[in-house]
């Protein structure tokens, strides 16, 4: 079983329509959708906003559904200049910006006293949405690396350029690193897939709102061609 979370409802909603044989069941307050993803038994659900709603989700998706890998499909905001609006990111690690113990010795972004700064992504996962890209969004360039989610919009130059500097990161959300975390304590496989809504700077509350649902179709075509592929 997959388990695909997305964070808002326009991430997930495509997804819900190409589903069948769908049972829906709330749990803290998340509908959990679980039925047939071309031929491939999923459950996809909405985690809403942020890191803990994510991590909370991802651990249901872990104890309620047995699932054996979670992808995370959504919109970001770009932290490179080549990395445009509409392109995707997929994770090769995912890191949380917004973590400093500093004071304690540790480096931005670690939390004390796990030993792992960075949660690596399966590369079984990255190596399927690879291949699967081309066919899914043909127009669209795809990009590798760092994502780093924290509890915060960022749209200024100033945090973009410190966020970019200190974890070289690709681009950055709200909800990819606590899912690694989740996935990285329950030992199961995860992978991130973000589509570019904005550049994470002082243009970013005007571009998110005119690109995020086009960018969250984009991630959603990859899922579905992935899906079809595991299922084949
Ligand atoms: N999701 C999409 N764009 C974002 C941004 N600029 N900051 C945080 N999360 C985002």
């Amino acid at each position: 079983m997959l388990g695909i979370i997305g964070a808002m409802e326009i991430e997930v909603q495509a997804l819900y329509e190409r589903m069948t044989d769908v049972e829906i069941q709330t749990v803290a307050g998340m509908e959990f959708h679980k039925g047939v993803l071309e031929g491939l038994e999923v459950v996809a659900v909405r985690s809403g906003i942020g890191k803990v709603n994510a991590g909370i989700c991802s651990q249901i998706l872990v104890d309620r559904y047995q699932v054996n890998a979670i992808v995370n499909t959504g919109v970001a905001g770009s932290l490179k200049k080549e990395i445009n609006i509409g392109d995707i990111v997929l994770s090769t690690v995912a890191v949380q910006h917004d973590v400093d113990a500093g004071g304690f010795g540790y480096p931005a972004g670690e939390i004390p006293q796990m030993g792992i700064k960075e949660f690596p992504a399966d590369e079984t996962l990255l190596e399927l949405a690879r291949a699967c890209c081309k066919e899914a969004n043909p127009d669209i360039q795809i990009f590798t690396g760092r994502v780093a989610s924290g509890d915060q919009f960022i749209d200024s130059k100033e945090k973009k350029q410190w966020i970019h500097d200190t974890f070289d990161a690709c681009c950055t959300e709200m909800e990819g690193a606590a899912i690694a975390q989740a996935a990285y304590l329950n030992h199961v496989p995860y992978l991130i897939i973000r589509a570019i809504s904005d550049k994470a700077d002082d243009s970013a509350h005007m571009d998110y709102g005119e690109f995020e649902a086009k960018a969250a179709e984009h991630s959603v075509k990859l899922v579905t061609a992935m899906a079809k592929r595991l299922s084949a």
